[in-house]
């Protein structure tokens, strides 16, 4: 829901709630609140059969070959951690190569530089194009016998392009490399098949994919997921324990220790339902339109600076030349209208890139032509815009 008035352009940033999803966490929260796995009584067992359900539709949703490939964490930020300190850590060693590209997200890029320096593999940047892409032929010749993993967001939160990660893996595995993908940025816009692209490992958001923050998921190959070891030790996640040992639950629990975010795992089913009636497709074709809109409207101002005209997602960036980033965002909020403006917290990519900070114009399929025009108009007003 979103307040009358307010034009919401920072869905890159998190997405807004049906109502669906925010009345089921109320539902939890008024009707059966009780802890999952722990009761002998109704409510609790009621608590198991929501995320079970949960479970399932993200199962569905991302067509993993069991729903015990889902792990539930508190965001995509926690799932790429966990892949790297409880996978890649004790499957990594000195000399190895992992591949990043600093068009990543700070969440794609730190936990592997703190890993770095314990272990001391090296990190290699696959060089973006001159649209601050990553090509396949990029990550070809950034390969070597000693890389074992490429690390990548789906769509860039920044650029917004959409990298082919069918292509990355299927040359990725017949190299014996493995793939993490960070879906962040494209679990609300485009179709992800897990088994189809054969993902490795797959991060993502519910606050992104119109659900409750402090919830994300952890996808992995099984086999993937029982060679990691638990980053979090604690009640749920064990059999039983003794002072020389601790035997573990089976995935997914053994990765879910201690009470998690219940009602917003509840509530998360509602998103999925809700996305799944509209159809991710419908959504695609939305969003494609509204962007070709906004790009040819902004274009007819002829002082609009665009970054990223190259790329397919719902993201566009944009600056007015003698106008920071910052200002151009805060006099858009007082017209109502809120955009991202910065780095955006992808600050490698200044490194490659011919632009520092920008202001951010994200999409969802909610947005309407209207608001497109709103914009247009306050952006139109050059004038007020360099003298705020
Ligand atoms: N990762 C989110 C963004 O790009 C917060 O805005």
């Amino acid at each position: 829901m979103k307040k009358d008035g307010l034009i919401y352009f920072d869905n890159a940033a998190t997405t807004f709630k049906p109502l669906s999803v925010i009345n089921k966490e109320m539902e939890y929260l008024t009707q059966y609140t009780a802890n999952a796995h722990r009761g002998d009584y109704n409510i609790s067992f009621k608590v198991d059969d929501e995320i079970d359900n949960t479970r399932d539709l993200v199962s569905k949703f991302i067509n993993s070959k069991s729903k015990d490939e889902v792990i539930f964490t508190s965001g995509t930020t926690e799932s790429l951690n966990m892949i790297v300190f409880g996978y890649f850590k004790y499957h990594l060693r000195e000399g190895d190569e992992v591949i990043l590209n600093k068009a990543e997200h700070a969440s794609n890029i730190l936990p592997w530089m703190a890993l770095q320096k314990e272990i001391g593999f090296k990190i290699v940047y696959a060089p973006l194009d001159k649209n601050n892409m990553l090509s396949l032929e990029s990550i070809k010749n950034s390969i070597t016998r000693r890389t074992k993993v490429i690390s990548l967001a789906m769509i860039t939160n920044v650029v917004g392009d959409e990298r082919n990660i069918s292509e990355i893996t299927d040359y990725a595995h017949k190299h014996n490399i493995l793939v993490v993908v960070d879906a962040a940025q494209a679990v609300l816009h485009k179709k992800i098949d897990v088994q189809k692209m054969d993902i490795d490992f797959l991060a993502f958001s519910a606050h992104k994919m119109l659900g409750p923050t402090g919830v994300g998921v952890l996808y992995g190959k099984e086999d993937l997921l029982y060679d990691m070891v638990p980053t979090v030790y604690g009640g749920g996640m064990n059999i039983d324990y003794n002072e020389e040992e601790v035997s573990l639950m089976p995935v997914p629990y053994r990765l879910e220790a201690g009470t998690q975010n219940i009602s917003g795992i509840i509530a998360f089913s509602e998103s999925i339902n809700y996305i799944n009636k509209i159809g991710i497709d419908t959504i695609e074709r939305k969003e494609k339109f509204l962007r070709k809109y906004l790009i040819s409207e902004l274009k007819k101002l002829g002082y609009i600076r665009i970054y990223n005209e190259s790329s397919s997602s719902s993201i566009v960036l944009i600056n007015i030349d003698g106008v920071t980033s910052g200002d151009l965002g805060l006099y858009l909020n007082t017209k109502g209208i809120c955009v991202r403006s910065g780095k955006h917290c992808t600050k490698m990519l200044k490194e490659e890139a011919s632009f520092t900070d920008t202001v951010r114009i994200s999409l969802a399929f909610y947005n309407s032509y209207e608001e497109i025009d709103v914009l247009i108009k306050a952006l139109s007003n050059l004038g007020e815009i360099r003298v705020f």
